[in-house]
């Protein structure tokens, strides 16, 4: 049995990624978080009570904090998830960015590596540092028939994937250098039940409900390759437990659809599962400035994890899709709380 670390638990993925790991396996789990506006611990009510798992509130970037808990829980491995993630964030103010996704994972790196060296051979051998990163490290594709593949160059284009970069080349680093035994994974864009609704997906299904505008940027010809959450948390487990040491995974959905298309598409499903009165939710939608340096195309290229790793989504778009809009449906309270703290910026 392990005990695996998790940064950034009470975020959208983590969260995902601490319910998978308590209820399909016998591992316990230590969360440490910050407790960012991002955050959301109510999407770990489920197994909060479990007694497998633990909760830290601590800032990744205190390395003296972070050592204290690496020394107090003995972790086996660790997920290391926590981020500042939203692109629009990073364009408006990138300082967070810096200091979170940079200093942040240089922190751990270090801290982490000095508690190895420390480990009895056996758990060292077998000790993991687990890097969980985005394709948007890669940039954007111009050409309709590449896919990022794990051999790509790294060209960021944002702020968020600039800081995403640093921290991937920091890891890699490690591993290079001191033999630190770390596994990088790049994902595309996930979405699923309690993403904040300040991302494309969940904010569109959230302000079609408040009767708001749906804000597309630009045209909305952007094309996106969606990973249902919980399809990206399998994944990510079994890479943990079964990937090479060294080596980094994309993993990516199959599913590209251009952002206007998902909007239509959640319109739809709106108009099926929650009637207007002879209208469309797809009124609502209005085309607003396009994001600087918009990146035009993600899609994922994850022969790799297929083949070496067997692993392959479960959803497909449109049954993660219909999952997701129920889920947003049936918890309009959550979104509304959410939402009140977008506005004031609060942490919790
Ligand atoms: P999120 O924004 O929903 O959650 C991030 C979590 O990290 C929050 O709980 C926040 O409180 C915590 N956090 C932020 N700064 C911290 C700090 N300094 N110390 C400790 N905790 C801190 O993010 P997410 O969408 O769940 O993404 C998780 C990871 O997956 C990120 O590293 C992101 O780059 C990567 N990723 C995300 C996507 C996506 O589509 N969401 C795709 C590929 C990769
Ligand atoms: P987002 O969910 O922010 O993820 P990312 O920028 O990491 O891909 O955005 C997904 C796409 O949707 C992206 O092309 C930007 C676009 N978008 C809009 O058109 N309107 C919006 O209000 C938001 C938040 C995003």
């Amino acid at each position: 049995m392990s005990n695996i670390l998790v940064t950034g638990g009470a975020g959208f993925i983590g969260s995902t990624m601490i319910r998978h790991i308590i209820n399909h396996t016998d591992n316990s789990v230590v969360n440490v978080d910050k407790l960012t506006y991002a955050s959301n611990r109510s999407s770990l009510n489920s197994i909060g009570d479990s007694e497998r798992y633990s909760f830290a509130q601590v800032d990744i970037c205190d390395a003296s904090k972070f050592s204290q808990v690496l020394n107090y829980y003995q972790p086996t491995a660790i997920m290391h998830l926590a981020a500042e993630t939203h692109v629009d964030r990073s364009i408006d103010g990138p300082e967070n960015f810096i200091q979170t996704n940079i200093v942040g994972t240089f922190n751990l790196l270090k801290t982490v590596k000095s508690y190895w060296n420390g480990l009895p051979e056996p758990m060292k051998k077998s000790f993991r540092f687990h890097h969980i990163s985005t394709d948007e490290v890669y940039g954007d594709l111009k050409d309709p028939d590449r896919f990022f593949t794990e051999e790509t160059p790294y060209a960021p284009s944002s702020p968020y994937s600039a800081s995403k970069a640093a921290s991937d080349h920091l890891v890699r680093a490690w591993y290079r250098t001191y033999s630190f035994p770390i596994i990088i994974t790049n994902c595309s864009n996930n979405y699923g039940p309690g993403q904040v609704p300040e991302k494309l997906i969940p904010l569109v299904i959230s302000n079609a409900l408040d009767g708001l505008k749906l804000p597309i940027y630009g045209a909305g010809d952007q094309v996106r390759d969606w990973l249902y959450v919980e399809d990206h948390a399998r994944a990510l487990y079994k890479v943990l437990v079964a990937g090479v040491v060294g080596e980094t995974y994309n993993i990516g959905g199959q599913n590209e659809k251009k952002n206007i298309d998902v909007v239509k598409m959640i319109c739809a499903l709106l108009d099926e599962l929650v009637p207007l009165n002879q209208a469309s939710y797809a009124n609502q939608i209005t085309h607003v400035s396009d994001r600087p340096g918009h990146d035009l195309r993600y899609a994922i290229d994850a022969t790799k994890i297929k083949r070496e790793l067997g692993w392959e989504p479960v959803e497909t778009f449109e049954t993660g899709l219909r999952k997701t809009v129920e889920w947003y449906i049936a918890n309009r309270a959550w979104c509304k709380e959410v939402k009140s703290k977008l506005e004031s910026n609060i942490g919790g």
